[in-house]
């Protein structure tokens, strides 16, 4: 498709919030904090930083160079940059794992519209017995999660159905700017309950005894997902910025905001769910895995003072930096088919809503019906939240580093860091950035792909 016809975004801020939209999502406030309390807090978060530092920045800058010098979805830009070659299917499975993402990631995001619907008319802080039951018994269901997975695919699907500026761009802009206020209102209600200061403890003073070969690749896992780096995302909402963009300088910007938040969510949640553990004198439990949001948080909310008004808020923070993720998620299955499969944007979402709604529905169901099928020991979810995040965005990483480190010629890779030497980058930066991609990154991920194939 001619460059010209292409859509573009509006201005610089719209881009930068819309890609920090795409990195903030149920990965900052639902899985982060959860990770981090399933290996051992601090030293979690260390290796994590760590990991984003050496790996997934330049991945990162890798996957929007690429993405503004091709200027067209993954599976196109790279026939565009390395015609003729098989290298396109890479960006084919980037359009892949991006499907598989959405279809689990609808179903959480399901969740996070019956939270809030519950939370509006007052039912979850009424509620009188135990969290994890209504959780259970919700997502068991064979009909109710289905529905809201649904209704989230649907909002997302008609985001996108609005195009690059008007929905992508507007909706991002107006969203991240609620969530960070509504997340600074709860980080001060948690930390100001008395006991706080023990979760936020545990959050920074790290215990280095807890670090296994497991808990390295969830961290690199849950640093590729949470920048939304190595299936395409960055790549396809890179095809739609100016060619004066300072690509190092967004990356770095959007990573650090993404990390921020991450860390903000954490404090919003990890201390309030310690100093309520401590007033009830139980243990706190913050390994509670995918529930911590759903079933600890709720209790938490329901024993502190204003906590109605904090689950309100919290839910409908969870909702939107859903969505702003969810839609970066469809707009690269939906670039995909509008530029490779010829059809109008409204066509290409409604494909996508049945497709990633279609797999969603066994995701979903594999907490209810289905919960005995095993993929690989694993239930349906399971699978799919497993695979994308620990190996195919890794892997997608690992081989765009590779592309934009040995197959771009290192001239082209330097003319497009430096908008063709417009920019006044200092020349170490740029090449500690480019053998970083080029060296560090590859050798790194492989590196835990074997420890954690041989521990
Ligand atoms: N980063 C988002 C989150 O933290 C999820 C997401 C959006 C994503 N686009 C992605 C994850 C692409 C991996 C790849 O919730």
């Amino acid at each position: 498709m001619a460059p010209k016809s292409r859509e573009t975004f509006g201005s610089r801020m719209g881009m930068l919030l819309a890609m920090a939209g795409s990195a903030i999502g149920l990965g900052n406030i639902w899985r982060f904090p959860y990770t981090l309390g399933q290996n051992g807090g601090a030293a979690f978060l260390l290796l994590y930083v760590l990991m984003l530092v050496l790996i997934c920045l330049p991945v990162m800058i890798s996957e929007y160079l690429l993405g503004r010098r091709g200027g067209s979805n993954p599976f196109r830009t790279f026939d565009i940059l390395a015609p003729g070659t098989k290298w396109r299917w890479i960006g084919f499975m980037a359009v892949l794992s991006s499907a598989c993402i959405l279809s689990f990631y609808c179903v959480v995001g399901g969740w996070s519209v019956k939270y809030l619907a519950d939370a509006c008319s007052g039912v979850l802080m009424s509620f009188d017995g135990d969290y994890s039951d209504l959780f259970g018994s919700f997502i068991s269901n064979p009909w109710k999660p289905l529905f809201y997975t649904l209704v989230f695919l649907g909002i997302t699907g008609l985001i996108i159905a609005l195009g690059v500026r008007k929905g992508i761009e507007r909706m991002s802009k107006l969203m991240i700017k609620v969530l960070f206020l509504i997340i600074v209102l709860v980080v001060i209600r948690s930390l100001t309950l008395p006991g706080a200061m023990e979760g936020v403890r545990y959050m920074f003073v790290p215990d280095f005894s807890k670090v296994t070969a497991d808990t390295c690749i969830a961290a690199m896992g849950q640093a590729f997902f949470s920048l939304s780096i190595g299936c395409g995302c960055i790549l396809t909402y890179a095809s739609y910025v100016d060619k004066k963009e300072n690509i190092a300088a967004s990356s770095a910007w959007i990573a650090f905001f993404d990390t921020t938040f991450a860390i903000v969510a954490g404090l919003a949640i990890i201390p309030a769910v310690y100093a309520i553990a401590l007033m009830n004198g139980v243990n706190p439990n913050v390994s509670a895995g995918p529930g911590l949001v759903f079933i600890t948080l709720p209790g938490v909310f329901k024993a502190m003072p204003l906590g109605g008004v904090a689950a309100l808020l919290f839910f409908l923070a969870l909702l939107l930096a859903a969505i702003t993720s969810a839609i970066s998620l469809m707009e690269v299955v939906v670039a995909f088919i509008i530029e490779e499969l010829r059809r109008s944007r409204v066509h290409a979402v409604v494909t996508c809503f049945l497709l990633c709604g279609g797999v969603g529905v066994f995701c979903s169901l594999s907490f209810g019906p289905l919960e005995g099928f095993k993929l690989f020991g694993l239930s349906v979810f399971d699978f799919f939240d497993y695979i994308t995040s620990n190996i195919m965005l890794p892997a997608g990483g690992l081989l765009l580093a590779v592309f934009a480190g040995w197959r771009l010629k290192r001239a082209n890779y330097l003319d497009e860091l430096t908008n063709s030497g417009n920019l006044n980058i200092p020349r170490w930066l740029s090449l500690t950035i480019y053998y970083l991609l080029k060296l560090v990154a590859p050798l790194a991920i492989s590196l835990i792909f074997i420890n954690c194939i041989l521990s």
